[in-house]
This record gives structure tokens, C-alpha cells and sequence, in this order.
């Protein structure tokens, strides 16, 4: 089975520079073109969503020179894209706070979501200055702004006022040795399979997708009920 949404927790681009004597940025740049060959070899599969984490709110923690690289990364990367992805018939989406972003990246973010909008060959969600405390604090406050009544307001209507109306995620890959969640969709994870890996991100190849693909047709997924074939007493 092929999951239909898969999120990706890129980690390790920094020390994959480090253990090569290179700098930083030269593993962003590096996890960038692993992404973009990335996100071809997903879709082919079969999977229909994917959500990558490329700047959480907490890295604006990290140094200015850091930041500013990775921001005009964003903006070159989707400016040299959107004809690709236009092409190849994927949607954009973002999810995110506009905070503290720049005018470049927010207006090359609209450009790209609005020539993308009616591409049906499977939708790339970046989060982009993603925390997600902070998408259902933001969630809640539209609700409270539309006056919902609470007898009306349910999970259904609730994921509406999230960023993007996304499914749930049904895998979720981590790469890069560490073990955590990192304040990514804590909502749309509620049942997904985590897969962990130590392959840091400029190295997760198709082969690395193919692994955690497998490890995800082994499990057993019951969402809360119970699998009475395999359950013994
Ligand atoms: C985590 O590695 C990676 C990031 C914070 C940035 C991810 C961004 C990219 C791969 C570029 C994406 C490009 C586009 C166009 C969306 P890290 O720096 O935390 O690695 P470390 O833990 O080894 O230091």
C-alpha cells in the first residue's frame, strides 16, 4: 500500500556539510537538490500529499547569516521551480505564519501557490516558518473571529480553520538521527506510522524511500480498533 499523505522532517543538512568539511549553507544546498529529485520519486509512487518541514518557527533562533541564506534559497528555489511544477501538474501550498517573513519570500509564496492552484498531480505542502502550537492557537482564533457555535464545532469543522485543508498524514519520515516531533502537524499526525532514520537529509534517496515505504507496509495499522485476524487471547 502506498501512503496517500507523507510528511518529511528534513534534519541533518548541517551535519552532513560538517562531516565533508563544507559549510552550512553548502549542505542546505545540497538537501535542496535532494528534495527536488525527492518529490518526483514520491509522486511516481502513488503518493498524493506531502508536507516538508523546511523552516520552523524556532529557526529564526539560528544565526542571522543562516536564516538569510535559507530564505533567499526558498525564494531562488521557487522561482527556478514553478515552471517544473507547473509541468509536472503539482500543487503548492503552504502552511505557516507570515511573522517575521520578508516581502521577496512572501510574495514568490503567493506567486507560486496561486500559478499552482489548479494542478491535480499530487500537492507539496512546505511549512514555512511551521510551528504547529501555533497553527491551532491560530486555528482557534479564526473560530472565535467567525463566531462558530460550539455546539456545531467538531474535529471536521476544526481542521477547516487549520492552514490547509490536508488529510491526515499517514507516514512520517525523520531524517537524520533524531528522534522527535519537533512541533510538526501535531494534528494531521495523530495516526500516522513514524519511521526514524539515521541517513541525514542530502543522502535520502529514492533507495531511503523505498526502506521507510517498506517498514510501512509492515505495520499494522488499526487506528484505535482491533485487529480480531491477528489478535490471539
Ligand atoms: C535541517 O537541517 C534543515 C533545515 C532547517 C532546512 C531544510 C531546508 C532545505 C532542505 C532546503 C529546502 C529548499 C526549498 C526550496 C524548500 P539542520 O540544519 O538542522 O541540520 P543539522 O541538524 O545537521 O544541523
Amino acid at each position: 500500500m502506498v501512503p496517500n499523505h507523507v510528511g518529511i522532517i528534513l534534519d541533518g543538512n548541517g551535519r552532513w556539510a560538517k562531516e565533508r568539511g563544507l559549510s552550512r549553507s553548502e549542505g542546505h544546498l545540497e538537501g535542496a537538490k535532494n528534495l527536488d529529485k525527492l518529490t518526483d520519486y514520491v509522486f511516481a509512487k502513488g503518493v498524493k500529499v506531502l508536507s516538508l518541514y523546511v523552516f520552523s518557527t524556532e529557526n529564526f533562533k539560528r544565526s542571522k547569516e543562516e536564516v538569510d541564506y535559507l530564505m533567499d534559497l526558498f525564494v531562488k528555489m521557487f522561482k527556478k521551480n514553478f515552471t517544473e511544477y507547473n509541468k509536472k501538474g503539482y500543487k503548492i501550498v503552504f502552511s505557516g505564519s507570515r511573522d517575521n517573513l520578508n516581502d521577496d519570500v512572501i510574495n514568490v509564496m503567493e506567486e507560486v501557490t496561486s500559478k499552482t492552484k489548479d494542478n491535480k498531480n499530487g500537492t507539496i505542502n512546505f511549512c514555512l516558518n511551521y510551528g504547529s502550537h501555533k497553527e491551532i492557537v491560530d486555528a482557534c482564533k479564526k473560530i472565535v473571529n467567525d463566531n462558530v457555535d460550539i455546539n456545531i464545532l467538531d474535529e471536521n469543522l476544526f481542521e477547516k480553520y487549520l492552514y490547509n485543508d490536508l488529510p491526515g498524514i499517514d507516514l512520517l519520515i525523520r531524517t537524520g538521527r533524531e528522534i522527535r516531533l519537533s512541533n510538526f502537524m501535531l494534528w494531521q499526525l495523530s495516526y500516522a506510522e513514524l519511521y526514524f532514520t539515521d541517513v541525514l537529509f542530502p543522502d535520502f534517496d529514492s533507495k531511503e524511500f523505498d526502506k521507510a515505504l517498506e517498514e510501512f507496509n509492515r505495520r499494522n495499522r488499526r487506528f484505535g480498533g482491533i485487529d480480531y485476524e491477528k489478535k490471539t487471547n
